[in-house]
């Protein structure tokens, strides 16, 4: 029998593999776009660079998880310092223009990020 769902699912899959080796190496810090434009104001990330590559998308589940279901605002980092937890209003204070930061990136590896669908790219002044 016809099955959209298992084409769709095939495509998923096949999409997967072909771009794999381009984010794995991203998220393992072995290869990244050469045109990205890091902070240059603040010398680190909420948590060390590496972890920040190979995690940040849990890490931003996380937040939206504690802020949306829990009411919880606040993220204590491993080096015991505090953050707002929001995309728009911490991430992007630092990375304020993530068309050249976040969305490069995700270009470069083949990644669809839907959060700009609600998200602004402008840090609220
Ligand atoms: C206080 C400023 C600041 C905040 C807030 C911040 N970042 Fe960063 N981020 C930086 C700096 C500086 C670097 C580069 C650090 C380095 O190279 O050691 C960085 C690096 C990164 C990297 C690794 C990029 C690479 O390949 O080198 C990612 C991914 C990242 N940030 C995502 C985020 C996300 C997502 C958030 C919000 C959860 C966030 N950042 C919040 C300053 C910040
Ligand atoms: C150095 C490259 C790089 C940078 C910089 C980067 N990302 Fe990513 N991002 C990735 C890769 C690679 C994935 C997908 C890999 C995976 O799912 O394991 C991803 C996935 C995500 C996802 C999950 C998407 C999904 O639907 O699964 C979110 C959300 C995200 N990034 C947000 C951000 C934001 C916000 C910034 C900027 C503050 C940022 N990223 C900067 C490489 C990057
Ligand atoms: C359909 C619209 C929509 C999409 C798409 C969306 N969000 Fe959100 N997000 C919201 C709304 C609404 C809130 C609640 C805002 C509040 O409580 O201040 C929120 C809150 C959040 C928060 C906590 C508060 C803040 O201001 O940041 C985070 C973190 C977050 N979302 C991350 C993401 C990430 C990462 C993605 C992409 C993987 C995403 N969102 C996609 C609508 C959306």
């Amino acid at each position: 029998m016809y099955s959209a769902g298992k084409i769709i699912l095939g495509l998923g899959v096949f999409a997967a593999a072909v771009t794999a080796p381009v984010w794995y190496g991203l998220a393992h810090g072995k290869s990244s776009p050469p045109d990205l434009e890091r902070p240059t104001e603040a010398k680190d990330c909420v948590e060390p660079a590496a972890y920040m590559r190979a995690r940040h998308m849990e890490l931003l589940d996380s937040w939206r998880d504690a802020v949306v279901r829990r009411g919880e605002h606040v993220y204590v980092a491993a080096d015991g310092k505090h953050h707002d937890m929001s995309l728009t209003g911490t991430c992007l204070r630092c990375h304020s223009e993530p068309s050249k930061f976040c969305v490069r990136c995700h270009d470069y590896a083949g990644v669809e990020v839907f959060c700009w669908d609600c998200h602004q790219q402008k840090k609220r002044s």
